[in-house]
Formats: structure tokens, sequence, C-alpha cells
């Protein structure tokens, strides 16, 4: 399809798609659950896992997104149900896109929860509260948080509702002004922040945890999380990034693009990391409290920061921006479909859409109080969604994609889509996707399902 007939727009300039993505991929999986699932993993096995499934499958899987969106110029339903109309696959495929946009419908019901306390925390943050704060006021203000649904509610609405604001305009217009500045002022933020936590709290255990692993951390259990977390940290297996690749200029490299990308993620994650755990082993923090790890450890931080009131707030509403520009490629999927399909103005689309995770966000913010039970398998319905979607449906959505680009959309065309600039790179994107990406997805996902 010509660029000009893309409904949505173009990117206005190739560099553009990479702030895009990049906004898509930083969030809340880089800064509250990355540290928490290194604490809980074993520190330094979790992170050259985490890495390994970045490059092996993590960034082919991503590139293959990418391509497959910037070649059909179309929203994922419309390009499947085309495909199959022309028999091109079976009719099977048609349920790929609905599982998809459902995925990233499910993600955003609680990942809206949490950047709803990230904003409950940047109000804390300026009125002062952190002040001198001790590890055990902090983890009561915490606790106090999950235990009133009816604050929760409130920032969760706050949250959904700027959501649905920016996703209603066109995402090729003001999105990526906005990551373009928030990008590299959140990396400096984090930098600053780090020096203090290494200066402040334990550096040297810190960076030993992070960096020190033994074959036995090395479990399936390990592996399983880390393959689910680097879907969800770079946002792949749910037709995020397809959206973004269709509004891509044919003058960039896919590869050098989707490189940016995760070098980008992996940067943040680990400034993550190494503002939260100097400190948090310094006043002794549950390093597998999970969920509450960031929420906890950075409020001490900022409250013994000489101006910790003024970047407190400012970290928190950076954290806000990101969890925003994540939000927006969750729902882009569905809103762009219901404009491509239907007509329907993407500002209603995103109101309706919004709406409905709203309501279901009620259940996910019940689940931490008065709803407090296990759902299914042991969990609660907050437990049960992130499970669920990191563990099955992300990399089910991934497997599928890319199973769809490496054996069925013809090589030739994938070789024009100017993925790599080099031929013997494109081989070898090609080769690792089909021989190494999908199946040590498959094996592994397959396995943690029958629980291996
Ligand atoms: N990558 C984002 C984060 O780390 C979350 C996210 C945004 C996402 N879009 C997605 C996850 C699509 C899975 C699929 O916070």
């Amino acid at each position: 399809m010509p660029e000009s007939r893309c409904l949505q727009g173009i990117w206005s300039s190739p560099w553009i798609f990479i702030f895009a993505a990049s906004g898509s991929a930083v969030g809340l999986g880089n800064i509250w659950k990355f540290p928490y699932l290194i604490g809980e993993n074993g520190g330094g096995a979790f992170l050259l896992i985490y890495c390994a499934c970045l490059l092996l499958v993590g960034l082919p899987i991503l590139m293959a997104e990418v391509a497959l969106g910037r070649t059909v110029r179309s929203n994922p339903i419309d390009t499947i149900n085309d495909l199959s109309e022309r028999r091109v696959i079976h009719r099977f495929w048609v349920v790929v896109p609905w599982i998809a946009g459902l995925t990233g419908f499910l993600i955003l019901t609680f990942y809206s929860v949490i950047a709803g306390w990230s904003i409950g925390y940047f109000e804390r943050a300026i009125s002062g509260d952190f002040v001198n704060i001790s590890q055990a006021d902090a983890a009561s203000m915490f606790d106090r948080l999950l235990a009133s649904p009816g604050e929760m509610l409130l920032w969760n609405s706050i949250f959904v509702g700027l959501v649905v604001l920016t996703v209603g305009q066109s995402v090729t217009r003001g999105l990526a002004a906005l990551v373009r500045i928030l990008l590299p002022v959140l990396i400096v933020v984090m930098l600053i922040l780090a020096g203090f936590s290494l200066e402040e709290g334990e550096a040297l255990e810190a960076i030993h945890f992070l960096f020190r692993w033994s074959w036995q951390d090395i479990t399936f259990g390990v592996v399983l999380s880390a393959i689910g977390h680097a879907l969800f940290s770079l946002s792949v297996g749910m037709g995020a990034m397809f959206a973004y690749g269709a509004y891509m200029s044919k003058r960039m490299s896919i590869a050098r693009a989707c490189s940016a990308v995760v070098a980008i993620d992996l940067i943040v994650s680990v400034l993550a990391c190494l503002v939260i755990f100097p400190l948090a082993f310094a006043f002794h923090i549950d390093l597998d409290s999970g969920p509450s790890l960031a929420f906890v450890s950075l409020p001490i931080i900022f409250g013994s920061l000489p101006a910790g009131q003024l970047i407190g707030g400012f970290f928190f509403l950076l954290l806000v921006i990101a969890a925003l520009t994540s939000a927006i490629s969750m729902l882009e999927l569905f809103v762009a479909w219901l404009h491509e399909k239907f007509y329907i103005a993407r500002f209603k689309a995103a109101l309706l859409l919004g709406g409905a995770i709203w309501f279901v966000g009620i259940a996910v913010l019940l689940s931490f109080n008065h709803w407090d039970r296990k759902v299914l398998f042991g969990l609660n319905f907050f437990e049960l969604l992130d499970q669920l979607t990191s563990l099955i449906m992300l990399p089910l959505g991934a497997i599928l994609l890319s199973v769809l680009v490496a054996w069925f959309i013809p090589r030739t065309v994938l070789r024009n889509e100017m993925i790599t600039r080099q031929v013997s790179h494109f081989k070898i994107w090609y080769g690792v996707l089909k021989y190494i990406s999908i199946p040590v997805l498959i094996v592994i996902t397959v396995a943690g399902w029958i629980g291996v």
C-alpha cells in the first residue's frame, strides 16, 4: 500500500518510529516489574538469561512483527482477514489478531491500576509525604494504598481517562513529540538517582547481586519468566509493534530501528535496578517482595534526598508518562481497526474500549483488598491476569505472528522490505527467527504450560 493511503498517517520522520516504539517498550515493565523479577529470580542469573532472550527471541520477533506491519500497512485484523480470503493462509488464522487485541486489552486492565499507583505516588511525593520516611512507614504507606479501593479507583480513572484522550488522537501526531523529550529526560533522571543510590546505599552488594550468577540459579522457571518478560518489555506479541510498523517509513532499516529500541529498553531496566537495589540492601527491604518493591524503596530514596520532594514528584510524573506512552500502544490495534473498518471516530472507539477497561480494572483493584481471594491456580485476579498474559497469551501471539512472517510471507517480499541494509544480515535474521527464536519460544512456553 502506498504510504499516502495509510489511514492513520505515517511517522513524519523515520526516526520517529524509534521514539514511538521505545515509548511503547519503556514503561512500568522496566521500572516496576523488572527489578522485582530480578529480585525474585536470583539476580544475575535472571539478567543473563534475560539478555539472551532479548537477543535471540525478543529482537528477531520484534523485527518480524514490525516488518509484517510495514509490508501490509494496515491493522492486524484486516491483514489476516485479507490473507485468508485470498487463501494465502488458513481461516484459522483469523482468530490470531483477536487473541492479540484481547491480550492488549487484558494487560491494560491491570497496567492502568499500577499506573494509577504511580499517580498516587506523584501526589504523595509533591505533598512531602516521603520526607525522611522510614522503611516501616514506606511499607505501611503502600499497604494503606492497596487497602483503599476508593483511592485506587480515583487514580485508575484518571489514568484511563488520559489513555482515552491520547489514543483518541492520531498516534502519528502528538505521541512521538512527547516521547522524544520524555526518554532522554527519564534516562538522565534515572542516572542521577542511580548515582545517589549507589553512593548512599550498599553499592557493592547490589552490583554483586545484579551480576553474579551460578548454574544452580538457572532454573526452568527463571527461563520462562525471562522469556515472558522479554516479550512484555519489548511490547511484542500482541500487534502493538505491528501497528507502529504500519506507520513506519520505508527508508528506515528495521534491524537498526529495532536494535535501538532493544538497547534503550535494556538500559532503562538496568538503571531501574541500580536505583532500587543499593538502597533496598541498605534498608533491608526484601528483594523478593514482588510488586511492592519499587513502591516501597523509591519513597525512601526520595525521602532522604535534599530536593527529594521535587525530584520524587518529577520522577513519578515521568513514570506516569512512560506508562501512558506504553498504554497507548496496547489500545492502538483495536482503535485503528474500529476506525479503518467501521469509520468510527478514533475518540469514540477509544472511549468505548477505555470504558470496558476501566470496568474490569475495578475487579483488579479489588483483588488487592476486599476480593483478595484465589480465583484459579492459587492466584488472585490480578496475578491471574498478569501470568495469563505474559506467560500464555503474549508468547502465543508472538509465536503465531512470527510463524506467519517466517513461513507464510514470501521471502522475496521480506527481502525487499529493507529489514536490514545488508543481504548477509537479512540471512542471519531470517535463520535465527526460523530456527532459533520460534522453536525456543515454542519449546519453553509449552514446557512451561505443562509444568515441566
Ligand atoms: N512494554 C511495556 C512496558 O514494559 C508494556 C507494553 C506496552 C506491552 N505495550 C505492550 C506489553 C504490548 C505487551 C504488549 O511497560
